[in-house]
């Protein structure tokens, strides 16, 4: 079945390799374009990756279009875990400009006249998708659905953390809480790729090997740069042998949803600014709109799925 999509990051290094996949596959993915927002980098760095991703992919018609320059509601500090330039210090060419509509201008166009359910992945802070919702309430018939990396139920192992950026939350949620509150709670359903579920794909050195054999060395080399940069957090804080590869799990499940195994919950989100817990999602009850995934049931098999489709954009 083809998806129709729109991916929305704050295009850091594994939302440039989740553009990457969602470019890689015409015939699953009907990509309608790529929105950006302030995240793991400022809006401007965000667009330009986006852009270069999708350059890369030589699919240069696909829309980019800048949005959010901050969250909803408080601005915390972010942690830089791909360094200032959202890649880890790596730069591809760019050699188009964004398109003139911002993001949520363009979402709320592109489905009113879509003729069919579009799928609206989201790979950053919520900050724009919350903005479409509250703003554009006659477009969300036409949503078939939201797929999102963001919060962390935890904990991660007995009696260890439940996020990365503090002990009790996950970047996308701490940076934008009330963002991810709105849309948990928005009654559109929402298919969330928790840190719970992420965590399990790391690219450990052999992992990393085997993307360099695989792949030419353009641009493997960039690439598995890129997604290394997260190593100097992700390996000290939780013991890990590789960075985490979170935001690739996006279309990674919509391409192999058998691999994800999840239950539908009602949860909340923390959006006190002042509470050791901001950002913190909670499990408000048993069912509801929001089917976590929680366990990958084969890591390897979705970092092999990731490789294949890689290598099918750049062949040797
Ligand atoms: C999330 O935060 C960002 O650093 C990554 O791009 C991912 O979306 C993981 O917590
Ligand atoms: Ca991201």
């Amino acid at each position: 079945m083809q998806h129709s999509v729109i991916h929305d990051g704050d295009h850091g290094s594994d939302d440039f390799v989740a553009t990457l996949l969602f470019a890689a596959q015409p015939r699953i993915f009907n990509l309608l374009g790529v929105t950006t927002g302030y995240g793991n980098t400022s809006v401007e760095h965000a667009t330009r990756n986006a852009l270069a991703a999708l350059e890369l992919a030589g699919r240069h018609n696909i829309p980019v279009c800048s949005g959010s320059k901050r969250p909803l509601s408080v601005l915390k500090s972010g942690d830089n875990a791909f360094d200032d330039d959202g890649l880890g210090g790596v730069s591809f060419p760019v050699c188009r400009e964004p398109h003139s509509l911002n993001a949520v201008e363009w979402m709320a166009e592109t489905l009113r006249v879509a003729d069919r359910p579009v799928t609206l992945c989201a790979t950053g802070l919520m900050t724009n998708m919350a903005r479409l919702l509250q703003t554009c309430p006659d477009v969300v018939p036409k949503i078939g659905r939201i797929v999102a990396m963001g919060g962390c139920l935890g904990p991660l192992e007995p009696g260890g953390r439940r996020g990365n950026i503090t002990p009790y939350a996950e970047f996308n949620f701490y940076m934008d809480p009330d963002a991810a509150d709105i849309v948990l709670n928005s009654g559109v359903p929402v298919t969330l790729l928790p840190m719970d579920a992420t965590h399990k794909t790391v690219l450990t050195p052999e992992r990393q090997k085997r993307l360099l054999d695989l792949l030419p060395e353009f641009p493997a080399r960039e690439l598995v740069r890129m997604m290394r940069a997260a190593e100097k957090y992700d390996m000290p804080k939780f013991g890990l042998p590789g960075a985490v590869l979170h935001d690739q799990n996006v279309p990674l499940f919509l391409m192999a949803p058998h691999l994800y195994e999840g239950r539908d919950v009602t949860m909340t989100v923390n959006a006190d600014p002042a509470d050791e817990r901001h950002g913190q999602m909670t499990l408000a009850s048993e069912g509801g709109p929001v089917h976590m995934i929680e366990r990958i049931a084969d890591p390897e098999a979705v970092f092999q799925l990731m490789a294949k489709a890689l290598a099918a954009l750049f062949p040797h």
